[in-house]
């Protein structure tokens, strides 16, 4: 494949050459479905990243041109989400940036911990979990508090635009290098053998943690659902790909969401602007609390 400056391949209106023809038409068509369904934002020096991502999709279907790609997302809604999947990033990792997770824990849970016996409510999202080790290292951090929160009003909202991470949180089985990333405690308190494949390279996270956690699939770019309030939102590392605007329309929906004194988390590359800034104050890096009362 070469590069959008290859002077032949523009001469022809073709971005990238390679195995399928790639034109500076089809880029932007990607490009505008892609925002319009799910707010990512993708300039032209993405083209490559692009090309890479939904060629593989283009083998699967047997289609030999993007011009016929483009074609089948028009008419064919499944491939246009299986398109907006392939163009997802879902790097993650267990206790990833773990400050945010002591802050969760010395700061949100060990206080309401009490109210949590007496059968209060206490809610947590993780509001693009990809393959779902946030949600689960939020689950470890509230046990670490609360050994017994499964059989409390204790849960966690786990969601993802893409239906195929969103599977694999649910199903809870992870390779043990990235389980080394656990609290070595945590480790052997909430993970044992994978069943379907006991003594193998993975395990799985026990029960009580799964049972703590709901998996759903959800657009940020959409209607949720969930009214909350929650405790803790965990928004990390997915605006970083939306455009300005739609970044504060998502800061502001979820301080919305968020109780009195409700804590934010967010991605160490992203800073909230926007509306939302007057109902936060900051409480630590990339962390945020909601003030009480009014807005000043
Ligand atoms: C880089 S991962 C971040 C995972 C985790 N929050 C973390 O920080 O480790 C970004 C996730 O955002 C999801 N995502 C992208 N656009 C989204 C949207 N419009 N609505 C919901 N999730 C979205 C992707 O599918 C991906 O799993």
């Amino acid at each position: 494949m070469t590069s959008a400056a290859d002077s032949s391949a523009s001469a022809s209106g073709a971005l990238l050459t390679g195995e399928f023809a790639f034109t500076d038409a089809n880029f932007r068509e990607i490009a505008r479905i892609a925002k319009a369904e799910a707010g990512i934002d993708l300039p032209q020096s993405k083209a490559t990243l692009v090309y890479s991502r939904l060629a593989k999709r283009l083998r699967a279907l047997g289609i030999r041109s993007f011009s016929d790609y483009c074609t089948t997302v028009r008419e064919n809604d499944d491939e246009r989400n299986s398109m907006i999947a392939a163009l997802t990033t879902n790097v993650t990792r267990f206790f990833r940036e773990p400050h945010h997770f002591e802050h969760l824990r010395k700061s949100i849970i060990e206080p309401i911990a009490e109210s949590a016996r007496r059968g209060n409510r206490v809610r947590l999202w993780s509001a693009a979990c990809s393959t779902g080790q946030e949600p689960y290292s939020m689950a470890l951090t509230v046990l670490s508090v609360i050994p017994e929160a499964a059989s409390l009003d204790v849960r966690i909202l786990a969601t993802d635009l893409n239906p195929h991470v969103v599977a694999h949180g649910r199903r809870g089985c992870y390779q043990k290098e990235e389980v080394a990333d656990v609290p070595a405690g945590l480790r052997s308190s909430w993970f044992g053998p994978d069943p379907e494949n006991p003594g193998g390279s993975t395990l799985r996270v026990d029960d009580d943690v799964r049972s703590l956690i709901s998996f759903q699939e959800l657009n940020l770019m959409g209607a949720w659902r969930f009214k909350g309030p929650f405790d803790a939102i965990f928004c990390r590392n997915v605006v970083i790909y939306f455009d300005r605007e739609t970044q504060n329309t998502v800061w502001s929906r979820l301080t919305s969401l968020l109780k009195e004194n409700g804590a934010l988390y967010i991605g160490h590359s992203e800073r909230v602007a926007g509306q939302a800034t007057a109902l936060l104050t900051t409480d630590g890096i990339t962390t945020y609390r909601k003030k009480n009362g009014r807005p000043s």
